[in-house]
């Protein structure tokens, strides 16, 4: 085989192709050319200055949710209620809920929660040190473990995240569709042969900074990049061909009819016990269908599920359809102020300035802040 071509097949188990591509690489400087950069371009993130293994995995919990400016702001506030493991083992899930409230997506707070009862009650308060122990605690995947097995132990187990599918996505045209477990191992042998040589810590926060800074989704800043020039979708003007992308799941839409029941200054919650992103939160009555509802027919199943007693009762629309967007999912979200409902056994009322206690989904957050002064103030 002409290993200095590398135009070799990516296919499993690779062996042909791992040998070429340590031969290129080690031809050009990947590994030093970045780590060069890294150190003259990298942000100033708080949780860079730390080996401790808390720290870093409560940043990569945020970071999977927001982007880093938020995130920042996230880490820090809960780092000054819980400064470690054991405080927030001891705190209530409601709590952490609280904390995480605007990030969305409340079973990363869950098993946030989880874990740090894990690590307390089963490793005696020390984060193993180890990628392959580091994924037996709650909500920490293949990235988290070998972020925090790296960052804090110098492991040396390469991150597999989004910049890593689009920077050697693009550096190696790897043509494999991403986030499938075929392709995690592909990039995870390729980031592995890559980091042979460096310090596992710094190249896998390099790996990661370049893709967010130099080797974006749009914008991509080749110019400035430190591997332009042994780049394969570089050199072959397919830059914007990578990450390949997954064959797409068919997003579902479903309807959601919130119901606003009031009672001097509170409101009518229920807690929401479906599985799903939004179990365990508490949200307005709901009724929530594969199709879209008239105001009649929204009318009679209030009524068949004895949420109303009949026609009598007056649902005025407040604010409009509001569209709610998940990776599968799309919500669109319509909310009517009811008089003359029957709650059921399992709501409260809340009175509105409790709500902040209240672990709410984002949808319910952003309507109430929005809304609210509108409707509320009338009365
Ligand atoms: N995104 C996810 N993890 C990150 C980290 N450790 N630094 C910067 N951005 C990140």
């Amino acid at each position: 085989m002409q290993l200095d071509t590398f135009e070799v097949q990516y296919s499993p188990p690779y062996v042909g192709w791992l040998l070429a591509f340590k031969h290129k690489h080690m031809m050009n400087n990947f590994s030093q050319d970045l780590l060069v950069w890294y150190n003259e371009n990298k942000r100033n993130l708080p949780w860079r200055d730390t080996q401790d293994p808390y720290k870093i995995w409560l940043s990569e919990i945020i970071l999977q949710q927001t982007r880093v400016e938020q995130g920042r702001a996230y880490y820090e506030k809960f780092l000054r209620t819980f400064s470690n493991v054991h405080e927030m083992a001891e705190a209530t899930e409601k709590e952490i809920l609280n904390l995480w409230q605007g990030l969305g997506y409340y079973s990363r707070a869950r098993n946030l929660h989880k874990a740090s009862r894990q690590v307390v009650n089963d490793y005696r308060g020390e984060f193993p040190d180890s990628f392959q122990e580091l994924k037996k605690l709650k909500g920490v995947g293949p990235y988290t473990a070998a972020a925090i097995a790296s960052f804090a132990f110098g492991e040396r187990v390469p991150v597999v995240d989004g910049n890593v599918y689009r920077f050697l996505g693009r550096y190696l045209e790897l043509d494999e569709p991403v986030n499938t477990p075929k392709a995690y191992k592909l990039f995870f042998e390729a980031a592995r042969e890559l980091m042979e040589r460096v310090d596992p810590a710094q190249f896998n926060q390099a790996v990661m900074e370049c893709g967010a800074l130099i080797c974006k989704p749009k914008n991509v800043q080749c110019m400035l990049c430190p591997v332009q020039e042994s780049c394969g979708a570089f050199n072959a003007g397919r830059v914007d061909q990578y990450p390949v992308k997954p064959v797409k799941t068919k997003v579902q839409n479903r309807y959601l009819y919130y119901f606003i029941v009031e009672e001097e200054s509170s409101v009518l919650l229920k807690l929401r016990n479906e599985k799903g992103i939004w179990q365990h939160l508490y949200e307005f009555p709901c009724i929530e269908t594969t199709k879209p509802l008239s105001l009649v027919g929204l009318t009679d199943k209030a009524i068949d599920q004895d949420f109303i007693q009949s026609r009598k009762s007056v649902l005025t629309e407040i604010g409009e359809e509001r569209l709610h967007k998940l990776s599968h999912r799309n919500l669109h979200a319509r909310f009517f102020q009811v008089t003359q409902a029957q709650p059921d056994r399992d709501s409260v009322f809340v009175p509105y300035d409790d709500l902040k206690e209240y672990p709410l989904s984002r949808l319910m957050d952003r309507f109430i802040e929005e809304e609210k002064p509108h409707y509320y103030a009338q009365k």
